[in-house]
């Protein structure tokens, strides 16, 4: 891998690796609501040993404060003009296993939830957009690379080229990565020019204008020197009108700078061998009595009956029309009347979802129980604990989830689109091959029947075996992505 990248540099006349600045709205451990936070955690760990200096900047939310306050070092405040608002910018620096995070600190904008909503959403990451390319000219490092994440971040390149001209905010490459294309950052013209004073002739459908709207990812993927998104499957399909929410004619004009790369996951953090949370460690080699005392445990303390023959099921999800619940919502009282099996759920989002399930938990108890909230040791429990990870999306970018549950041995029975269709091999009874379960269309009988295949084979331990030893014997390291990611930044350069 370092002999290509290394060929690769000096094909490109360039001595040392690129330095690349992460920008993102969410890294993990410091802050997360789903698999960005991950993917930004993990990526600049990977790319530290391809040797590249990569480093992230992200809003210093409240809860990184609260937790990790003893640990930073002031690099530098100034203000900016965000309009007619005149903020605060603090830029902390915190080391994260090695890697450099610079935290924006402004108690307004980042004292409370990571995702205000609405226009306060707006101008919580618009701040950060201008505080991001204030900040450049004051940091310690200067990037060649700016890595944008979703619209939060998207609007970097075009007020780059805009209104730095000359400057190294407009000297620098942009590399744009979509990890979920249905949320663009839609606002009303007025609120933009607000925000950032953009020149009215941008707001047309060559630039910024998307239904009426500007559009801050339509924006990113204009003036982005790359973009890609988080699995190959995904980069095809963001490229109709199904999935592309709008932005089909702009990514089918770019498609010769547009790619997919898949995910990896932190694989010395989610690691059943090590893994603190768990009752009792296992690997590859005993991981039958491993995961039946998981499972035992988290059927006693989530109040499921306590049975090692009955195969459970489970999901960590976001509870959004993404993630396919109403699927499981359409099937699931006929599946509990009829069949021997439990399911556990841990998750958030929509109330008519939450609500469907604190239901359902009433009318079956012992067979089906729910967490509502979000939980980090509680969903590495689950993912050991499970015969069989539910992942029944609508659309599905990447999905880290189903890959943590595979390392953990959990079966995973997903939908064929996106990343699952990626990560998953479905099981074939005449080759024995295969990883997982999958069905084509978003159809909730397909499920159904998916998962009546996957507890046919939990009868046979043989079948198991096989499925459980190729599925935690997959590497979904992050090492080739960020190999990828490392090609990316020497093209653009
Ligand atoms: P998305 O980013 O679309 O939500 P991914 O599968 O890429 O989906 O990543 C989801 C990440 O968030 C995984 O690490 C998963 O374990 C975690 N997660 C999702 N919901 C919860 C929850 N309720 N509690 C704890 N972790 C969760
Ligand atoms: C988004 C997508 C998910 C992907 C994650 C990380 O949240 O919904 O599929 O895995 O980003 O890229």
């Amino acid at each position: 891998m370092m002999d290509d990248l290394n060929a690769l540099l000096k094909a490109h006349g360039l001595s040392e690796m690129p330095k690349v600045l992460l920008a993102a709205a969410e890294c993990a451990p410091l802050s997360k609501t789903g698999g960005l936070a991950d993917v930004v955690g993990a990526l600049p760990k990977a790319l530290k040993k391809l040797g590249v200096d990569a480093r992230v900047i992200t809003p210093y939310h409240r809860c990184i404060k609260e937790k990790y306050f003893e640990k930073t070092e002031h690099v530098v405040d100034f203000r900016i003009w965000l309009g007619w608002r005149n903020a605060y910018v603090g830029i902390e620096r915190l080391d994260v296993d090695g890697v450099t995070v610079y935290l924006v600190d402004n108690e307004d904008y980042f004292g409370r939830d990571i995702y205000l909503g609405g226009n306060m959403e707006g101008e919580q990451y618009s701040y950060f957009t201008r505080a991001v390319l204030e900040a450049l000219p004051k940091l310690d490092f200067q990037p060649d690379v700016i890595h944008c994440n979703d619209w939060h971040t998207a609007m970097l390149p075009m007020l780059a080229h805009t209104q730095y001209r000359g400057g190294i905010q407009d000297r620098v490459k942009y590399l744009l990565t979509i990890h979920n294309i249905a949320f663009q950052g839609r606002f009303d013209f007025g609120f933009v020019q607000d925000m950032f004073n953009v020149d009215p002739c941008y707001y047309t459908p060559e630039f910024i204008e998307l239904h009426g709207c500007a559009d801050y990812l339509k924006a990113g993927c204009v003036f982005a020197d790359r973009i890609n998104t988080v699995s190959p499957s995904y980069a095809s399909e963001i490229k109709t009108p199904y999935y592309a929410e709008g932005l089909e004619g702009i990514l089918n004009a770019r498609h010769a700078v547009l790619t997919g790369i898949l995910n990896g996951i932190d694989r010395d953090f989610f690691n059943p061998e090590t893994d603190p949370n768990l009752r009792q460690n296992y690997g590859v080699s005993d991981y039958a009595a491993g995961k039946a005392a998981c499972k035992r445990w988290l059927q006693k303390s989530m109040g499921l009956e306590v049975r090692e023959d009955v195969p459970l099921f489970c999901m960590v999800t976001r509870m959004t029309e993404q993630k396919g619940f109403d699927l499981v919502a359409c099937v699931l009282d006929d599946m509990m009347c009829r069949e021997d099996m439990q399911l556990m759920l841990l998750g958030t989002g929509d109330e008519r979802f939450e609500k469907f399930m604190a239901a359902a938990e009433n009318r079956y108890p012992g067979k089906l129980c729910s967490y509502i909230g979000y939980k980090e040791e509680l969903s590495h429990q689950v993912y050991a604990a499970g015969d069989f990870f539910l992942m029944p999306s609508r659309f599905e970018p990447c999905g880290l989830s189903q890959m943590i549950a595979m390392r953990y041995g959990t079966v995973p029975i997903v939908r064929e689109t996106g990343g699952l269709q990626d990560t998953v091999i479905p099981y074939n009874r005449f080759h024995e091959e295969g990883d997982g379960f999958s069905f084509a269309n978003f159809d909730a009988w397909e499920m159904r029947d998916a998962m009546r295949l996957a507890m046919a084979c939990y009868k046979d331990k043989e079948i198991m075996d096989g499925l459980i030893g190729r599925a935690m014997r997959k590497n979904f390291g992050f090492e080739k992505s960020a190999a990828e990611y490392a090609r990316h930044y020497i093209w653009m350069l």
